[in-house]
């Protein structure tokens, strides 16, 4: 049977997973029962937050108008701007692509950057035009913007309404007439790309492949390139959407594959696997792996839980390649990991599952960026934590990682977006007109578009603007680091390392928003901002006089409920510093909005 594998990408929202629900119904792989609203996405998490995190491959059948039967796999891929490596796995293990543009946005950032992920990786691009049903819906518009932006033909696009079902049968006939099958030789030594993987504590790792060439199947003896340990093969199969055994795997098909695989640091996605009997002679060409840009601590909130941190770590992290931790000690919070993402989100997402999946209380710190620092003997060195800063007197300067940002935004909006960039410190290079769309591209400090920076931009823009960044390189920057005093104890894990210029009102805003979150104790707890000994910012979290229920004696007896509900959820993630208890909330008050 012919093959065709493809992936579908996209700018948020364009409609990827309603697109991909559609195509899944056309070809029958789900019963109606087994139907749920957005089937590709399986995280719990993700249902609740609407984007697709983890790319999933499905098997797909397609009778086409030819009467000729073919096999598709279909590998989702998230859309969100932090999630650009998954999307890269997902495009190895295919041939094409389908690039949907939500026909009333037309081309918006993600859809560049990801048109061009593709392109580069050598995949055929389908342009879908979706949306269609909706009444400022401009499909000319699109492809004309995919012609200009992106320099992609649009003669074969294929405008659809993911949402009614209309003209979707078209995208299956344009994959099989403008996407190409995959090459691959069954009797050549095996060669399979690992591009994702699941850890299983019955079946072991889960290896997520897509084979290259060769076949695998039960009994077979497999090596892993990389460590050249063997393993032998307990079970083959493929994603119908559920895992589904088969006898065996060939070239370009995507399947699972298990080998009572314990240790999981043996399959790193990105490896190659081949057969210990007739291996290949080279790796398959790697993945660019993917570098954490923002740290945070985390730190179990029982401090017995430390072990099993460690090991939920190391399970995610094996599912999650850019995603990196190793273990750092707080004075404050004691034993636990500095941990690496890819940025805000990702640090979210891991953070929600490991609470979840692996029923852990944890407190984390606020995220950061990596600090260079020049020390005054010349040395230099990076800093994951605002806390390991040398002594002001033994630092010559302080560079920060840099970042090439652009943003899309409709013209009427760039006077906001210019403004808000100036307030970030931002310098624009330059600024490029496509239709009535257009793209500014500024040089900022990665640190100032971390927190709330996306949530700015959208709010300036009534939801229009989209954005895209890159690394560029580290540069000087006159920061200082803002030390947090609790009860006038110092807390390694409350430091910040901030420009000078926004010292005073960030120090400012801290203290207030602890000194807010912070219950009351018995006695006045004073919190301070400080930079190098001087205190900057006070703050106090009043004395606790009466029960906090007190005042509802008489009254309202759920509002008395709720607020002792309250209390016990708060204490779930609190942590004793000294005397006195600090709740999650005022570990990331540097992240609270203005
Ligand atoms: P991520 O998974 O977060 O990357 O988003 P996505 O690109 O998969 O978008 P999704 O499929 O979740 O769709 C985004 C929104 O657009 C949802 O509210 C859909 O109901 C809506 N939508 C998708 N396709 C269509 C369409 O053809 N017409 C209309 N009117 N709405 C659509």
């Amino acid at each position: 049977m012919e093959i065709r594998n493809f992936s579908i990408i996209a700018h948020v929202d364009h409609g990827k997973s309603t697109l991909a629900d559609r195509i899944l119904e056309l070809t029958q792989a789900v019963s109606e029962r087994q139907r749920r609203d957005q089937m590709l996405d399986t995280l719990e998490l993700e249902r609740e937050r609407g984007i697709t995190i983890k790319a999933t491959p499905m098997r797909l059948f397609y009778t086409a108008k030819s009467g000729q039967r073919y096999l598709f796999n279909l590998i989702d891929t998230p859309g969100h701007v932090d999630f650009n490596y998954e999307v890269s796995r997902a495009l190895r293990a295919c041939e094409g692509v389908l690039l949907v543009v939500d026909a009333s946005q037309g081309v918006e950032a993600q859809t560049i950057q990801n048109a061009y992920l593709a392109i580069d990786n050598g995949l055929e691009v389908l342009p879908v035009i979706n949306k269609i049903d909706l009444p400022n819906a401009d499909v000319p518009g699109a492809i004309a913007e995919l012609e200009e932006v992106i320099g992609i033909p649009g003669d074969t696009a294929v405008a659809v309404s993911a949402k009614t079902g209309e003209n979707v049968e078209a995208i299956l006939e344009g994959i099989i007439a403008h996407l190409p099958p995959p090459k691959g030789d069954p009797d050549a030594p095996l060669s399979c790309l690992i591009f994702d993987a699941m850890f299983d504590s019955y079946q072991g790792v889960i290896s997520f492949v897509r084979v290259m060439d060769g076949t695998v199947k039960k009994g077979d003896v497999i090596r892993i390139f990389s460590t050249g340990k063997t393993f032998e093969v307990d079970k083959v199969g493929y994603f119908s959407p559920a895992p589904t055994v088969s006898d065996q795997l060939g070239p370009g098909e995507v399947g699972w594959i298990t080998a009572a695989i314990k240790d999981i640091a043996d399959t790193q996605i990105g490896d190659t696997i081949t057969s210990d009997k007739n291996p290949v002679s080279a790796p398959i060409p790697g993945f660019k792996p993917a570098q954490p840009v923002v740290f945070s601590g985390l730190y179990p909130t029982d401090s017995e839980d430390y072990p099993k941190l460690r090991e939920a770590l190391e399970k995610l992290s094996l599912n999650d390649a850019a995603f990196s931790f190793e273990p750092e000690t707080s004075e404050a919070l004691g034993f636990g990991f500095r941990c690496g993402f890819l940025g805000l989100l990702h640090a979210d997402i891991v953070q929600a599952r490991l609470e979840r999946e692996f029923g852990l209380g944890l407190i984390a710190t606020a995220p950061a960026v990596i600090y260079e620092v020049e020390r005054t003997d010349g040395s230099r060195e990076h800093i994951q934590n605002p806390a390991d800063l040398p002594e002001p007197d033994k630092i010559a300067r302080i560079l920060e990682p840099f970042v090439r940002l652009n943003v899309y935004v409709p013209e009427e909006y760039v006077g906001n977006v210019m403004g808000l960039l100036q307030e970030r410190r931002g310098e624009m290079k330059n600024m490029v007109y496509h239709g009535r769309r257009v793209e500014l591209r500024y040089e900022i400090p990665f640190g100032e578009i971390l927190y709330d920076f996306h949530d700015r931009l959208k709010s300036l823009t009534r939801g229009y603007a989209s954005m895209d960044y890159e690394p560029l390189e580290y540069r000087e920057g006159k920061l200082v680091k803002l030390d947090i005093l609790v009860n006038d104890e110092k807390v390694d894990a409350l430091a910040v390392i901030v420009h000078r210029d926004k010292a005073y009102s960030l120090g400012r805003k801290i203290v207030d928003k602890m000194a807010e979150v912070i219950p009351r104790q018995m006695f006045a707890v004073p919190i301070q901002a400080a930079i190098g000994g001087k205190i900057i910012a006070r703050a106090t979290v009043r004395a606790f006089r009466k029960d906090v229920t007190a005042k509802c004696y008489g009254g309202d007896i759920t509002r008395k409920r709720k607020l002792l509900e309250k209390q016990k959820k708060g204490k779930e993630r609190m942590k004793q510093l000294g005397t006195v208890e600090v709740p999650q909330e005022a570990f990331l008050a540097v992240l609270s909005g203005d």
